[in-house]
């Protein structure tokens, strides 16, 4: 997604592309620096002291023409009233003040573009801001900003209440419909977990839990390269060894946020682990892997096979239940039985 963005101070500019790239490409525009072309598929984003006269007078001049663009971002510092009701009469559809606040509605913006691309106008509330607490989640970190807490639980939250109410299916349908790589697989991960867990009868705090870890799981993907998460096909032994790092540095990012659960920790840490040892980054046998790690495993590796990318069609849930049962002495037999259901009738 392309971000015009117009500004009357030279140094928000590097600020905004720190920000904002290489998630989406910037396009920056001084005020009273002359005309610069506008692509009207960008998104509009305004960030000028709209208290100076000469200033909304600029503004009012880059904005003639533009009354197609439909999204026009104003960013207003702390929300001053005064500077937000000039930024509405402007032409504003949203104020933003925080780098947070940017990040999230931009990610709105273009999680409702793509519905709109791909026919999907209808859908969900409660994918389109569990996808949008993802991708904010990502890009905080990409940033080096902190993870909240609070996006995971809200998130997940969203995803528990709408398998509650529609089930597993329709969440695995409308997901793949109109979500690509990183954000498909947690959103899918998290909602068979979600499952997983509502179908064994867990209490509503252990089904959070275990929601919160997927929503989490690869929390440590948004420090690899997206040349590596994106590649189509399989991954050469160099980017395998950078891949196989997420797991620890999803634990890193995490470990120090307060009131976070070590259970969650742990699953995070070890959604890679197999009961015979032969996973990673621990290595760890059967006594040392949680009840929680394992179900995180199972719906993580069911998650990935049913995918669907732009080089590979979704597999068919029978034939990816066929390979979790023809993992015996990695995952446990009981869970995988288990499974069955959610895999292949929720
Ligand atoms: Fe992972
Ligand atoms: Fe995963």
């Amino acid at each position: 997604m392309l971000i015009h963005f117009v500004t009357d101070e030279p140094t928000k500019i590097p600020a905004i592309r720190a920000m904002l790239e290489p998630q989406y490409d910037v396009v920056p525009q001084l005020l009273g620096g002359g005309d610069t072309h506008f692509n009207p598929n960008s998104v509009l984003m305004v960030d000028a002291d709209l208290r100076k006269a000469v200033r909304v007078e600029q503004i009012k001049l880059v904005l003639q023409g533009l009354s197609c663009v439909p999204e026009k971002l104003f960013v207003v510092e702390n929300h001053f009233h005064h500077m937000v009701a000039q930024a509405y009469a402007l032409g504003a559809t949203a104020v933003v003040s925080r780098s947070r606040e940017i990040i999230l509605k931009l990610a709105q913006i273009e999680i409702a573009e793509k519905a709109a691309q791909t026919d999907l106008a209808v859908t969900s509330p409660e994918i389109t801001d569990s996808a949008a607490a993802f991708a904010s989640m990502f890009s905080a970190i990409r940033c080096g900003k902190p993870i909240k807490l609070s996006d995971a639980e809200n998130a997940t939250s969203q995803i528990i209440n709408s398998i509650a109410q529609n089930g597993l299916r329709a969440w695995l349908d409308d997901v793949r419909r109109y979500h690509e790589g990183t954000f498909q697989h947690c959103l899918l991960v998290t909602g068979v977990a979600v499952g997983f867990a509502l179908d064994l009868g867990f209490p509503s705090l252990d089904v959070k839990r275990l929601g919160i870890a997927a929503t989490l799981h690869d929390i440590g993907k948004a420090h690899i390269p997206l040349s590596i998460l994106d590649k189509p096909g399989s991954l050469d032994p160099g980017e395998e060894a950078i891949m196989r790092r997420h797991p620890v540095i999803g634990y890193e990012l995490l470990k120090d946020i307060p009131d976070i659960s070590p259970e969650i920790l742990d699953g995070v840490r070890h959604h890679h682990e197999y009961l015979d040892g032969s996973g990673y980054p621990d290595a760890l046998m059967a006594p040392e892997i949680s009840d929680l790690a394992r179900l995180l495993t199972i719906s993580d590796i069911f998650s990935a096979i049913i995918e669907s990318r732009p080089y590979k069609p979704a597999m068919p849930r029978q034939s990816a239940y066929k390979i979790l049962c023809d993992m015996d002495g990695k995952l446990e037999r009981s869970l995988v039985k288990a499974f069955r259901n959610v895999a292949l009738v929720a």
